[in-house]
């Protein structure tokens, strides 16, 4: 090749490079459990799960592969368009939480336990919350809390079969408020929390994230080897606003009831004022009981 088909391939690859990582800060490769996590970190990007859904994309149509003994992890310190759940945004103010986005290979054999998937990763989100001192309850379907208000929001979705193989795309958001200001909280449309309003003090953000791996590999394995049997006593004894009046909204229709706690697949039980027990594997609560004063 002549030496400006060099220089012009080299200019070419620079441009790919700073066009494609310009704002990743870092990558690395860390392993736990014996699995590999490839992460990479952002300082700003618009949201995690929008670039992991770019790469799922990728993964289904054949023009990336991956191995099905990794899972990549994008991270960012700020998401100027965070996701939440219903398509709602999710608060995403700079440096203070984490923003993580996992792309999973997951057995096609297991897409039935696919509604379990965000409820398995509300179970480590609390047990990891748990090693570091807080009690933390669940809030059917997904949500972890802290003293009645959200701390941690998971967003799941599964793709299609990752081209060749048997294994679906799936991915799981979380965010987690960790160093959020109770200012900041107050601002916010429901009932908001963080680790530092909780405990008056900063909380390392990687140690977090480092929980987070351990707890979601150990549940997600708990899940595909005993199925939600293995994970129904964990979200059982954690479940917030068992005994107590609410109202589930279920496609479009408001329901009240006194909640009765889960069933063995994981549905919401609801006993109606004319007696019947109703079990909901959508929907979600929008009424929760009056605080007392
Ligand atoms: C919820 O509404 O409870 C789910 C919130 C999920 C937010 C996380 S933050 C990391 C990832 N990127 C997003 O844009 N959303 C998820």
């Amino acid at each position: 090749m002549t030496s400006f088909g060099k220089i012009f391939i080299g200019f070419l690859v620079t441009l790919l490079i700073n066009t494609y990582f310009a704002n990743a800060v870092w990558y690395e490769r860390n392993e736990e459990q014996g699995k590999v996590i490839e992460r990479t970190h952002f300082k700003t990007i618009n949201s995690t799960q929008l670039h992991l859904r770019e790469e799922a994309d990728k993964l289904v149509s054949g023009e990336r592969r991956m191995s099905s003994n990794r899972w990549n992890l994008v991270t960012a310190d700020e998401q100027t368009a965070g996701i939440g759940q219903q398509n709602r945004m999710w608060a995403s103010p700079p440096n203070v939480n984490v923003y993580a986005t996992y792309l999973i290979p997951w057995p096609s054999s297991k897409m039935a336990l696919q509604m379990n998937i965000p409820q398995t990763v509300t179970v480590a989100m609390a047990q990891l919350l748990e090693e570091i001192g807080f009690k933390p309850q669940i809030k059917w379907i997904n949500d972890t809390y802290l003293d009645e208000k959200k701390v941690c929001g998971v967003l799941c979705e599964t793709k299609g079969l990752i081209k060749g193989t048997s294994e679906n795309v799936l991915l799981i958001g979380i965010g987690f408020n960790v160093n959020m200001s109770k200012d900041i909280c107050e601002t916010l449309d429901q009932p908001v929390t963080s680790l530092k309003v909780q405990s008056g003090k900063d909380w390392d953000k990687d140690l977090i994230l480092e929980k987070m791996n351990k707890y979601l590999l150990l549940n997600l394995r708990k899940l595909i080897h005993g199925e939600f049997d293995a994970i129904y006593p964990d979200l059982k004894k954690r479940l917030i606003y068992v005994g107590l009046p609410l109202t589930v909204n279920d496609d479009g229709q408001n329901y009240e009831g006194i909640c009765q706690g889960i069933d063995k697949k994981g549905g919401l039980l609801l006993k109606m004022q004319n007696g019947e027990e109703k079990v909901f594997y959508t929907g979600r609560i929008v009424k929760k009981p009056e605080q007392k004063k």
